[in-house]
């Protein structure tokens, strides 16, 4: 590697000129061997942020965010490994039902995920709401359980990608989170460092989505799809709407509940469509189905046939977790306070905050306001209603769970002002709106 002057590379991307492959390089080795302060970084991110990186260069700072840490070699598992990765929202419990009905239709699923923060929910909280659920294996254990049930259900461990936990922790406090390219490196380096041979993307927009408007989802679906056939890795994103939480049960055990719900073959439609359709895209690009559709139909077989199920209980077992509420799941312990949210005039529900939604479920315990904050398994929402429903004065909307008595009433009143009750019936916002695919994109329908 050539040697350059760091300074140099900030001004050349401060002015607004692109930096070949061996620039970015040269900025995270030196950065990741401690040659680069923090404040350099800094200033890097933040030009980053105003000038912004194009496709050649998102691809080289994802490479080498990359390659600042492990990446697994799974070549001795079998078959076409694949995951799925949501930028965030609140309710969105897919990678719970999806992973066991992907490993279950043969496609091995490496998944790796994150824990929620703010109003977003995170999968890792919501499998340690099962008792005893191990997600701290360390990577070759992680090979092993993967070789053996084509499932596998971890944290972030400190060798993948910490070159971007760096630079993640510095963004956080030098305003350059929101930045597509940032973005867009940050979790394809990540995904790519768990050995995937296809990734499925669910980019959010709306209210509780990181991305407030599908233009913007767009511009980071088309990123992120890009950085992955760059990697050679087939990729699909998804657009879908986060203008409402998906299902109705918000909460880490609530949203187990509602999983386990799914995968015996219940659940909320909205929550059902976007499972499916991220599952059969998964199974599709593993090999197992010919084309979206036929992977949608292995997907809901999967639940039928009772062998998705079958695998939530094998991997939980496996990665010592008790599997004694999925047959009783209202024995689970419950919330030593419950309070009802209630209509205050008759007719529609027009609006739902997400944001203000998943804000609630921080307040009562369910989320966290900074990564050392504590959660409670048992605190959450439970919506009787969503958009488009009818709804009569004094009707539950939704019910709350908390072991935080004092938080009842400002809770009450955030959700109070996060639902829009009006007079005429609204048309429910579209779930689903686009796809990208390397050959552009195509509006759902
Ligand atoms: N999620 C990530 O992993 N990184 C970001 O930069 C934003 C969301």
């Amino acid at each position: 590697m050539k040697s350059h002057n760091i300074v140099s590379l900030i001004r050349k991307k401060r002015d607004g000129e692109r930096l070949s492959s061996d620039e970015i390089r040269y900025l995270i080795r030196q950065y990741s061997r401690d040659k680069m302060p923090d404040y350099q970084m800094s200033a890097f991110l933040m030009a980053a942020y105003l000038n912004g990186l194009d496709d050649h260069e998102s691809a080289s700072l994802t490479r080498e965010m990359l390659h600042s840490g492990t990446v697994l070699d799974l070549s001795e598992v079998p078959g076409i490994k694949v995951d799925k990765h949501s930028t965030g929202g609140v309710g969105d419990k897919t990678s719970l039902i999806l992973a066991p009905i992907v490993a279950a239709c043969g496609v091995p699923v490496p998944m790796i995920s994150g824990r929620g923060l703010g109003h977003s929910g995170g999968t890792l909280d919501k499998l340690e709401s099962i008792p005893g659920f191990n997600v701290n294996l360390d990577l070759k254990r992680y090979v092993e359980v993967l070789k053996k049930h084509k499932l596998v259900l971890i944290g972030q461990t400190e060798e993948i990608a910490p070159a971007d936990k760096r630079m993640y922790s510095l963004r956080d406090v030098t305003a350059t989170v929101e930045s597509i390219p940032l973005i867009a490196g940050s979790i394809m380096s990540k995904k790519l460092a768990e050995g995937i041979d296809a990734l499925v993307l669910d980019v959010k927009f709306g209210s509780g989505a990181f991305m407030k408007t599908r233009e913007d989802a767009l511009k980071l679906a088309q990123r992120l799809v890009s950085i992955g056939e760059a990697f050679g890795k087939r990729t699909i994103a998804y657009l879908t709407s986060m203008d409402q939480p998906l299902g109705n049960r918000i909460g880490n055990w609530l949203e187990v509940y509602e999983s386990i719900e799914c995968l015996n073959g219940g659940g909320p439609e909205d929550l059902l469509e976007v499972t499916h359709l991220l599952a059969g895209t998964m199974i599709h690009l593993g090999g197992k189905a010919g084309s979206v559709q036929e992977g949608i139909a292995c997907s809901k077989r999967a639940v039928r046939d009772g062998s998705a199920m079958q695998k939530l209980r094998d991997i939980t077992t496996e990665q010592d977790g008790s599997t004694e509420y999925f047959d009783r799941p209202d024995d689970y312990p419950v919330a030593l306070h419950h309070f009802d949210v209630t209509a205050e005039a008759d007719g529609y529900i027009m609006e739902m905050d997400s944001y203000a939604i998943g804000m609630a479920g921080v307040e009562l315990g369910a989320g966290r306001k900074s990564m050392e904050d504590a959660i409670d398994p048992v605190a959450g929402i439970i919506l009787e209603k969503k958009i488009g429903d009818q709804v009569q004065r004094g009707e539950t909307i939704a019910r709350c769970f908390t072991n935080k008595e004092r938080e009842t009433d400002s809770v009450r009143q955030m959700l109070q002002d996060a639902v829009t009750v009006g007079s005429s019936r609204p048309d429910v916002p579209a779930l689903i709106t686009d796809t990208v695919t390397r050959d552009g994109v195509t509006p759902w329908s």
